[in-house]
């Protein structure tokens, strides 16, 4: 038998011993994925499909279609560098973007191109991301104390960079507390979906999109946001994970912020942690005793010892648990000393099961990360990627990033007669007639025009905050309210 013949067989034999030692493949499903630029602004995909694979098939990549191929154990490096994927693997996603603060004080997103690829081996599942930072920045300084002298502050925000993807945004000077300096990575994973949102044409995470802007008050005495942030799932029982990805909090860690997504209602934020410890803690009194007044609660030993906070401007720029002392009382500090918020730490149990290894480079301004999670992680709490049944693959094609002028058309016909002229909403006499929509998200749209959105409401009408009416229902597909969100963020909230 020739060479090529034994290496045949070889491969054959392969595949029967992993097939008989039981590492079969684990069953495809629809996820979603989305990247943040500094906290509330994220773009990415609602609906995404992963199809695992023997043996390397690029030819099936879509644009909501990611594969993961099987690979020997130990082939991927975790270092934060692509060079151990085979580029051919990588998934360009149709990136769109899904805010949802309607009035935004926040500047809007812009939807950068992110790549994705996967891959799996007999203990392990593996994700590659990488995309351009839409700001030009690492955002590293997630609510970063800075002292003027005689109070202490969150640093202003990083401002936005002309020359970066965002520095076009229409509000990009709009005035921004410095806390929201983050850029995250969210990955959700359907485990219980009666809802059927993880589907051919499901809205994926677009179905336990922030809800209820109704419960915000007079846009000019309130900033909207600050009640509406809620995010669950709308049927009881429904459960997905949520991998949570942050450049401040869990990137020194090496983590990320493993959790789940439960069902709940109006404004409850149904986000919840996974067991175990989180990889950062807040240098905030306030955060340890509400009664404190918000300032920082500890410094780092060693700039204490070498006299460096009496030095105008000095920055501490990570501050880790064990290295770190609260501050003395009575303690002066230089006008300008910053202080990091939050003060890294090991996580422990489910909350740590994911390793995350990410690197920014600042003179391409691309980041790049790499996931790694055992296939099962025993947690209830956590998807398991095991074999069983597998869903269909897309059909219905993805939808695509809008086209402000056909939204124009679509908002006028039958949406303006409601929300006003420009999506601004109505308010009269203490109460929201139609609320502001200007930054909703096509996912927003999609879920609060679809009937089965009103149909739960109607079952729920405690749910409803003042004034206590429902939205009728509005029959446009998903790449019409693709199409009228993307018209409307490009309208002005001032
Ligand atoms: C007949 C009046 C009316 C029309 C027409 C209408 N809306 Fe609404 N809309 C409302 C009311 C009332 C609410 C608040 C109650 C609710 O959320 O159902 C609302 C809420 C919303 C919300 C916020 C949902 C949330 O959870 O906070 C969005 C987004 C929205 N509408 C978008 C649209 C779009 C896009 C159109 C056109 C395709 C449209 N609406 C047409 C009256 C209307």
């Amino acid at each position: 038998m020739n060479r090529s013949g034994l290496l045949h067989i070889a491969s054959l034999l392969t595949i029967t011993l992993t097939a008989a030692s039981g590492h079969a493949m684990p069953a495809d499903l629809y996820f979603s994925m989305a990247v943040t630029e500094n906290s509330h602004n994220h773009a990415g995909s609602n609906l995404l499909f992963l199809k695992f694979q023997e043996k390397a098939d690029p030819s099936v990549i879509a644009p909501s279609v990611v594969i993961s191929p099987r690979v020997n154990g130990n082939s991927i490096k975790m270092d934060g560098r692509l060079d151990d994927w085979d580029q051919r693997w990588f998934t360009t996603l149709e990136s769109r973007v899904m805010n949802n603060y309607p009035l935004s004080e926040f500047y809007d997103a812009t939807a950068v191109p992110i790549q994705i690829a996967s891959a799996y081996d007999q203990e392990h599942i593996y994700f590659a991301v990488r995309f351009e930072d839409a700001n030009h920045d690492a955002s590293l300084q997630r609510r970063q104390w800075i002292f003027d002298g005689t109070q202490w502050h969150n640093a202003p925000h990083t401002a936005v960079r002309p020359e970066a993807p965002a520095g076009h945004v229409i509000n990009k000077d709009a005035t921004l507390a410095g806390r929201e300096d983050e850029d995250q990575v969210f990955f959700m994973f359907p485990m219980v979906d009666q809802e059927g949102n993880f589907r051919d044409g499901g809205m994926g995470c677009g179905g336990y999109c922030h809800p209820n802007l109704v419960a915000s008050g007079d846009p000019k005495t309130h900033l909207i946001g600050d009640e509406t942030a809620g995010m669950h799932t709308s049927l009881p029982g429904d459960v997905a994970d949520l991998w949570h990805w942050t450049s401040t909090r869990s990137n020194l860690g090496n983590t990320l912020k493993d959790g789940h997504i439960v069902h709940g209602e109006g404004i409850f934020n149904g986000r919840m942690a996974d067991d175990g410890q989180s990889p950062d803690l807040d240098n905030d009194l306030k955060a340890q005793n509400k009664d404190l007044p918000s300032q920082p609660a500890f410094i780092s030993v060693k700039d204490f010892q070498a006299g460096n906070y009496a030095i105008p401007g000095f920055k501490t720029e990570i501050l880790r648990q064990d290295q770190a002392m609260p501050i003395p009382a009575g303690m002066n500090f230089a006008p300008g000393v910053q202080l990091p918020y939050s003060i890294v730490r090991p996580a422990t149990g489910s909350r740590s099961d994911v390793m995350v290894m990410a690197n920014y480079d600042p003179g391409t301004f691309m980041w790049t990360l790499e996931f790694k999670r055992a296939l099962n992680t025993g947690d209830a709490k956590d998807r398991a990627f095991i074999p069983g049944p597998s869903p269909l693959p897309p059909t219905l094609p993805a939808v695509l990033p809008g086209n402000p002028e056909r939204g124009a058309k679509l908002f006028a016909d039958l949406c303006k007669s409601c929300h006003g002229e420009q999506g601004e909403g109505k308010f009269e006499n203490g109460a929201w007639i139609a609320p502001p929509n200007q930054r909703a998200s096509g996912s927003l749209i999609a879920k609060t025009t679809s009937i089965n959105r009103i149909e739960r409401l109607r079952t729920i009408a405690h749910e409803m905050a003042p004034p206590k009416r429902l939205m009728s229902f509005v029959p446009i597909s998903q790449q019409d309210a693709e199409d009228i969100a993307s018209w409307l963020q490009r309208q002005s909230t001032r």
